[in-house]
């Protein structure tokens, strides 16, 4: 039986985040440019992208910019923001055609002015597509996100539009930049690295974590369905005793 038909529909995750690493190391194999490697890592979030609408996940978040890579040299940074721009742009009709709705996470005032103000326009024009929320994380760091929603809570408590002893987890959820997103029930890292790298600290708390050695621009469907496979085969105890979630 193929890959895709092995995996179980009623067990999909509703949320799978991506750190997809390699593209540099992809680059230096193949004796190319770092660039070459982000813009091969593109092929791959295309593929990505289409097997998750294809299966029906709701929420795809891609790390795809940290707020530590505006520490790399000047001209990768250049690169990589003139490649998300070409991106979205050339991708317009295939957010439309799978009834993507695009959405971003992060310090996205950090980035250049065209590539905020096109960020902004793709997803006002993609608000109501169904299929699928697919969320680019760009300057984007779980602390920069823990930090942006405390100061958010502070304002609101001293000016009286919440009270410090009503927050909840709940209340931590919505100030978050991934209000309204269930968190994700797998994360994928590519290249055999196995760190989280300041990303979703918050949501994590109680995802799966799959690592696979491929670099990112060699990751391909069936790696995702390999995947999915993989995580359907864990037993998800949320802090309870197997007999308690096998009942
Ligand atoms: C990490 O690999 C990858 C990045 C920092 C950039 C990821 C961006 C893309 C794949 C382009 C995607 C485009 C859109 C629109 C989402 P690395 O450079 O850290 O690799 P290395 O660890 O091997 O050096």
């Amino acid at each position: 039986m193929e890959l895709k038909d092995q995996i179980n529909n009623e067990r999909l995750p509703k949320h799978i985040a991506i750190i997809m690493d390699g593209n540099g190391r992809w680059a230096k194999e193949h004796g190319k440019q770092r660039i070459l490697g982000h813009q091969r890592g593109v092929q791959s979030v295309r593929e990505v992208c289409e097997a998750c609408a294809e299966l029906g996940v709701e929420y795809l978040t891609l790390y795809a910019f940290s707020t530590e890579n505006w520490n790399r040299p000047l001209a990768e940074v250049t690169g990589l923001m003139t490649l998300f721009a070409q991106t979205i742009k050339k991708e317009m009709d295939t957010f439309f055609k799978n009834d993507i709705r695009l959405n971003a996470i992060g310090d996205l005032e950090r980035l250049p002015e065209s590539n905020y103000k096109m960020l902004k326009e793709t997803i006002d024009a993609t608000k109501d597509n169904k299929r699928m929320t697919l969320t680019l994380a760009l300057s984007y760091s779980g602390r920069w996100d823990l930090m942006q929603a405390s100061r958010r809570m502070a304002a609101d408590a001293a000016a009286g539009i919440i009270k410090p002893e009503d927050i909840t987890q709940d209340t931590i959820d919505n100030y978050l930049s991934t209000a309204g997103i269930p968190d994700p029930e797998l994360l994928i890292r590519t290249s055999g690295e196995e760190r989280i790298s300041n990303f979703l600290l918050w949501q994590l708390a109680y995802s799966e974590f799959y690592f696979t050695p491929k670099y990112w621009p060699d990751f391909q469907k069936a790696d995702l369905y390999e995947a999915i496979l993989n995580y359907q085969r864990r037993e998800r105890r949320f802090g309870k005793t197997s007999e308690q979630v096998t009942k």
